[in-house]
């Protein structure tokens, strides 16, 4: 197959990212067939669809009528022998659970034609640790997306078993999208964004929990030398504290790191007050209007 004739894509789970990238297909031309276990969820997923074409139409990023074409490419089921039909690539955004993972990738190898490339959207897991399950490992690897709300980057993540033909449809594809696209040699966890993300924060908040110096100054030096417009703990009320502390508690567990443990208990305070971030209106800084948003943060005259 080549990354041309792939026209028809079935998204299994249609969820905070599943919606996104069935969205993102749609806009570039192809026909989406998005498959979730329940018609009520299909029924959100098509309104948050709506809701998301909405706002790149305010962003002008596509037109009204681009939004209503695309939207009616875009089809929904909950059978799966209806979702399975002609497809020629599958992209996978489930919970994360290998288990899951597994078994629905499982039931789909028995729908898909032969041809069809399966991608999963893992977070944290290796495509390796449910292959076999596909039924076609050598057409099987990693697509991970990030928010496609904000940028276009693509992770493309084969596992040993992938064939050298399905790495590179996938990442023509790719660039068919309109994806900017990573390409990992081997698998990584995290591939290669969050990999380098997660160790930004830990250091950060390594810095905050062994009290070397203040949340705003760590933020304020990464804002100062790298002329960003916000530091890590800005960016982690962003994503939200909670998130923050059960990624880093996690880790802690399954490491046995001392300091990362140190940093996990370090978060959970803030996270025992309910003070999670933005979406509180409280975590290391106030909502809206943060300090660090103000002018004169960097130069410390509202420090
Ligand atoms: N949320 C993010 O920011 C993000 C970013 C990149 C990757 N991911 C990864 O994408 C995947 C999905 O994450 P999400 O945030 O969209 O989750 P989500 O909980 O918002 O959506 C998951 C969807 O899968 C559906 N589902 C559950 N079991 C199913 C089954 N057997 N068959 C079909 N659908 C089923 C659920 O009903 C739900 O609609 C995870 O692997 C996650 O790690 C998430």
């Amino acid at each position: 197959m080549k990354a041309e004739d792939i026209k028809r894509i079935l998204i299994i789970g249609g969820g905070t990212m599943g919606r996104q990238i069935a969205l993102h297909f749609a806009m570039q031309g192809c026909n989406v067939v998005i498959y979730d276990i329940k018609e009520e969820l299909l029924s959100k997923a098509l309104a948050g669809i709506q809701k998301i074409a909405a706002s790149y139409v305010r962003l002008k990023r596509i037109t009204q009528e681009e939004a209503q074409a695309a939207s009616a490419r875009i089809k929904t089921t909950t059978i799966a022998e209806e979702a399975a039909k002609d497809i020629d690539l599958v992209s996978e955004s489930v919970p994360e659970d290998p288990v899951l993972k597994g078994k629905v990738f499982s039931l789909f190898h028995s729908l898909c034609p032969p041809r069809t490339i399966f991608t999963t959207n893992t977070s944290t897991l290796l495509p390796s640790m449910f292959a076999e399950f596909t039924g076609r490992p050598e057409k099987f690897l990693a697509l991970h997306f990030h928010d496609l709300r904000t940028n276009t980057v693509v992770d493309i993540m084969p596992h040993p078993g992938t064939n050298e033909e399905t790495i590179n449809v996938v990442k023509s594809f790719a660039k068919l999208m309109g994806l900017i696209d990573i390409i990992l040699k081997k698998e990584n966890s995290g591939y290669v964004f969050n990999a380098m993300f997660a160790a930004f924060l830990g250091s950060a908040q390594t810095l905050a929990a062994n009290d070397v110096a203040s949340i705003e100054d760590i933020d304020r030096s990464w804002m100062g030398v790298m002329n960003m417009p916000i530091g890590p703990f800005g960016i982690m009320d962003s994503v939200g504290i909670s998130t923050a502390w059960m990624v880093t508690a996690y880790w802690a567990q399954q490491t046995g790191d001392a300091q990362s443990q140190k940093n996990a208990d370090f978060l959970k305070q803030y996270v025992d007050r309910g003070e999670l971030g933005q979406k509180t209106g409280k975590g290391f800084y106030s909502y809206p209007g943060p300090s660090f948003r103000q002018p004169g943060f960097i130069a410390g005259h509202n420090t």
